[in-house]
């Protein structure tokens, strides 16, 4: 079984300036450990800044919140994969509900963004997840393999056994409620054995990470239930001292 991984999604949130002062405090609070894996997902302007403050913690690592498929052109606005990789990015979040909700975000331009962030050797962190009127319709393991698979599609087996998925159930986010442990560990089941039946038994090599309402208090609980291999926590990592607590969990 490999490290627990701790992801910290900030989503619109810390500047240069801001992310500076966060990872100060958090390097005083957080000795090297390296018994799991730390990522943080600042903003694009964010990354370089967030590299070099990391410049001597190499174990914890830099992602990007969200890429475009090209990699340069007249596409105001967007941030590429090989841009974000200069900029010090190791890993790419993809698919995350909110690209999904606000900014259309597809399956299959989902899909893309997996290709394209592994094309530039980036990591991809694809996140799925349901809404809950697809819950109370029983369509939970129906719609996160869907977007799962899809997201997958045009990537190789090599690939996929080195990227990193994330269930986020979409009701979770934000909300203050937390799916049950054995909710979660039901859909991380599912997604397990869809790859196993793409990569064998290198699917056991893949984390899948549960995130929605991860907060301190709960963030034990979680990593402990079956086939939970790491946590992808938004609001709860945005204070550096809160954010220990929970990479301690
Ligand atoms: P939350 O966000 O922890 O604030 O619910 C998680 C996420 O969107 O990645």
């Amino acid at each position: 079984m490999q490290k627990p991984v701790f992801a910290a999604n900030w989503k619109m949130h810390n500047g240069p300036q801001e992310t500076r002062a966060y990872l100060q405090r958090f390097l005083a609070a957080y000795p090297e450990d390296p018994s799991r894996t730390v990522i943080f997902f600042p903003p694009a302007v964010s990354l370089a800044i967030a590299g070099f403050a990391l410049r001597e913690r190499p174990e914890i690592l830099v992602g990007v919140q969200n890429v475009y498929w090209e990699e340069k052109g007249a596409f105001t606005g967007e941030t590429s994969a090989p841009m974000a990789r200069d900029a010090g990015a190791k890993v790419a979040l993809v698919g995350h509900s909110e690209r999904r909700q606000y900014f259309g975000d597809t399956d299959e331009v989902t899909a893309r963004k997996c290709a394209a962030a592994c094309k530039a050797g980036l990591i991809p962190m694809l996140c799925v997840g349901e809404r809950l009127d697809e819950r109370e319709r029983n369509a939970t393991q129906a719609v996160v393999l869907r977007q799962f698979k899809t997201g997958v599609s045009r990537l190789e087996p090599s690939q996929i056994a080195n990227m990193v998925i994330a269930y986020e159930p979409v009701w979770a986010i934000g909300t203050g409620r937390t799916a049950r442990p054995e909710d979660a560990t039901a859909v991380h089941t599912a997604i397990r054995r869809s790859l196993r039946e793409m990569i064998g038994p290198k699917a056991a090599e893949v984390p899948i990470l549960y995130g929605g309402s991860v907060n301190a208090e709960n963030a034990a609980e979680l990593l402990a239930a079956p086939e939970i291999d790491g946590l992808l926590v938004g609001g709860a990592s945005l204070d550096p001292e809160t954010w220990v607590r929970i990479v301690r969990a």
